[in-house]
């Protein structure tokens, strides 16, 4: 059984995905949520469950700042209490939803499925660099176009960060668009390093034929120096620096790529992800562009089909089995995973001592 990291931040939905009239369900660590929007448009998450006989919220409607049930009638209120019963007038102690934080940045909703006194949203991962309306660039950033997207997952969230951390796929799945097995040699040495809750794989290929999505894009290069340097900010949410230079040369000569990679667990074996990135280049037209958004399409779908295959194997198993074999290409990979036991860990042991300490005072 997947245990979760709880006292974090995750992403519950694009900003765009909850209109103001909206019911919005999505399942987050195998929890039901329903989020919606106060009239003055800040975000409120429950618990997608009715107290009473268990119907989903969302399949109620917002009334004002509340939800009412689709099923008798009872109507929540943004810290999900129950205030109102059609057939009643008092309302039993017990008559509530759970409410949880979230918060709305960069573009996202974000939601903290742990402890209410802990959430702190100083932890939401600094993503001011690729979301939508950002000012950041290397130049002028906000006139550089933007893709985003979104995929539904058949795996668990772990066989996705694996995927991500571990970049040397990128020469064996991607070959029609971002890596060559040729790269991928000279990835394989990269280095990788931990800076509190960020693990950073830094992988660099010099002097190599440019991948197929970027000779669309800078022709006149035929070799490159290419770059993935990948930061997950623990447990699931990542940043990534990409591009070629002519070899030798600065990358800010080059074409940088500034993305993200987010990813929410849905339940044991799926999972939501967001994808996006900023394209840092000047002069380049259109049409090369429309190309590397499909291009980007085309290379997570392809990660997607291996990563569905590994879910149907592993099925009701662990996804950090003893018996898989350990590469020097997964050091990012197992960083994360160490880093992310023990934070779950430390999490545990916290409920620990203070259930001990409510114990004994009772
Ligand atoms: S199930 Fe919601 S009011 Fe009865
Ligand atoms: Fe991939």
């Amino acid at each position: 059984m997947t245990k979760y990291l709880r006292n974090t931040w995750y992403v519950a939905a694009e900003s765009t995905e909850v209109a103001n009239d909206d019911l919005f369900a999505r399942r987050i660590l195998n929890e039901p949520v329903v989020i919606y929007r106060l009239e003055d448009g800040s975000p409120v998450a429950l618990r997608d469950r009715c107290p009473h006989r268990y119907l989903a919220l969302s399949m109620g409607k917002k009334v004002g700042d509340t939800v009412q049930c689709g099923y008798h009638g009872m109507v929540f209120d943004k810290t999900g209490s129950c205030i109102e019963i059609p057939t009643q007038d008092t309302i039993p102690e017990t008559a509530y939803t759970k409410s949880y934080p979230i918060v709305e940045k960069y573009n996202f909703l974000w939601i903290w499925m742990g402890d209410i006194e802990k959430a702190d949203e100083s932890l939401i991962p600094d993503f001011s660099t690729v979301t939508k309306g950002s000012t950041y660039d290397f130049r002028t950033a906000d006139k550089h176009p933007q893709q985003w997207g979104y995929k539904y997952v058949r795996g668990n969230y772990q066989l996705m960060v694996d995927n991500l951390l571990d970049l040397s796929h990128v020469g064996f799945v991607h070959t029609s668009t971002l890596g060559s097995e040729e790269s991928t040699r000279q990835h394989a040495s990269g280095e990788q390093k931990q800076t509190g809750r960020i693990v950073s794989d830094y992988r660099l290929a010099v002097d190599v034929e440019s991948p197929p999505a970027f000779a669309m894009m800078l022709p006149h290069l035929k070799k490159v120096d290419f770059w993935l340097d990948m930061h997950c900010s623990s447990p699931c949410n990542f940043l990534i620096e990409f591009g070629v230079t002519e070899p030798g040369k600065p990358r800010e000569e080059g074409g940088p790529f500034t993305g993200f990679h987010i990813l929410t667990p849905e339940t044991e074996d799926t999972c939501h992800y967001y994808y996006g990135s900023t394209l840092q280049i000047d002069g380049i037209s259109d049409e090369p562009i429309k190309k590397l958004g499909e291009a980007a399409v085309i290379a997570f779908d392809e990660d997607l089909v291996i990563i569905e295959a590994q879910q149907k194997e592993i099925q009701g198993g662990k996804f950090d089995d003893e018996s898989m074999v350990a590469l020097r290409a997964d050091k990012a990979a197992l960083m994360a995973r160490r880093l992310l036991t023990q934070l779950i860990k430390e999490e545990e042991d916290s409920k620990e001592r203070e259930n001990d300490a409510i114990a004994k005072i009772a």
